[in-house]
């Protein structure tokens, strides 16, 4: 069996991973993520969307709900998660072609997807691994397809700083580093992510949350 290589769990820690939508409803302004995200995907009919770093699984089931021709897939590295997902989706009796993966590996086909969003992921990924998930990303969006990404930006100001510096306490600095410095634009445009912005800001008690898009350019 191939080796599930080193990652950081939603909770920073494995014990804590039954608790991860708990914690999240609890502590996070979670309606508000969904409704940017939701929003700023603005979907059509019958596109196809992919979750990256889907955890276990509310976006993407909310969204299968709110939007019944979609066909969502949604990929996780943690295998822990991806369970309760699935729980979720049947629980839900939606249908969610879930795969575990990493994000810098992603198995589908070149040009698969309308859409491709991440919500709270990339902040777990380490440098090289937002680079492969961004490569991966325009690899699998068609021409024209669009790229969400809502995660930890640069902090609003010094009380946004020192909450987010409690959450790199746990997150690691590693892999947060890039987001305080509000760079996950900057690494969409070296991706060849067109039409690349901020759409919108949340702040949290963990610190500001940034939605980026980026839009996939031809021969990207
Ligand atoms: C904080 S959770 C966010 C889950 C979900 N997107 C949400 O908004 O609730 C971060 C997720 O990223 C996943 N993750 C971490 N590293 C990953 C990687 N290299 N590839 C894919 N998923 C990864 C974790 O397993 C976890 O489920």
């Amino acid at each position: 069996m191939k080796p599930v290589p080193r990652y950081t769990p939603g909770l920073s820690f494995h014990f804590l991973t039954g608790l991860y939508d708990l914690f999240f409803s609890w502590f996070m302004p979670e309606r508000e993520i969904r409704r940017a995200i939701l929003n700023g995907l603005n979907l059509n009919g019958e596109e196809r969307v992919l979750d990256l770093g889907c955890g276990t699984g509310t976006l993407a089931v909310h969204l299968a709900r709110t939007h019944p021709l979609a066909r969502l897939s949604g990929i996780d590295i943690d295998p822990r998660m991806l369970r309760q997902a699935e729980t979720k989706s049947k629980a839900a009796r939606v249908s969610l072609d879930l795969r575990p993966a990493g994000a810098d590996r992603l198995p589908f086909d070149g040009e698969s997807f309308d859409a491709v969003y991440s919500s709270m992921a990339f902040h777990h990924f380490p440098p090289d691994v937002k680079r492969g998930a961004l490569r991966e990303s325009g690899r699998v969006l068609k021409e024209g397809g669009r790229l969400m990404i809502l995660d930890f930006g640069k902090p609003s100001g010094w009380l946004a700083s020192a909450c987010f510096f409690a959450a790199q306490c746990f997150d690691g600095f590693q892999t947060t580093r890039e987001n305080r410095r509000g760079a996950i634009p900057l690494l969409m445009k070296e991706a060849g992510f067109a039409n690349v912005r901020q759409t919108g800001l949340l702040e949290t008690i963990f610190g500001t949350l940034a939605l980026y898009r980026g839009d996939k350019m031809r021969g990207q």
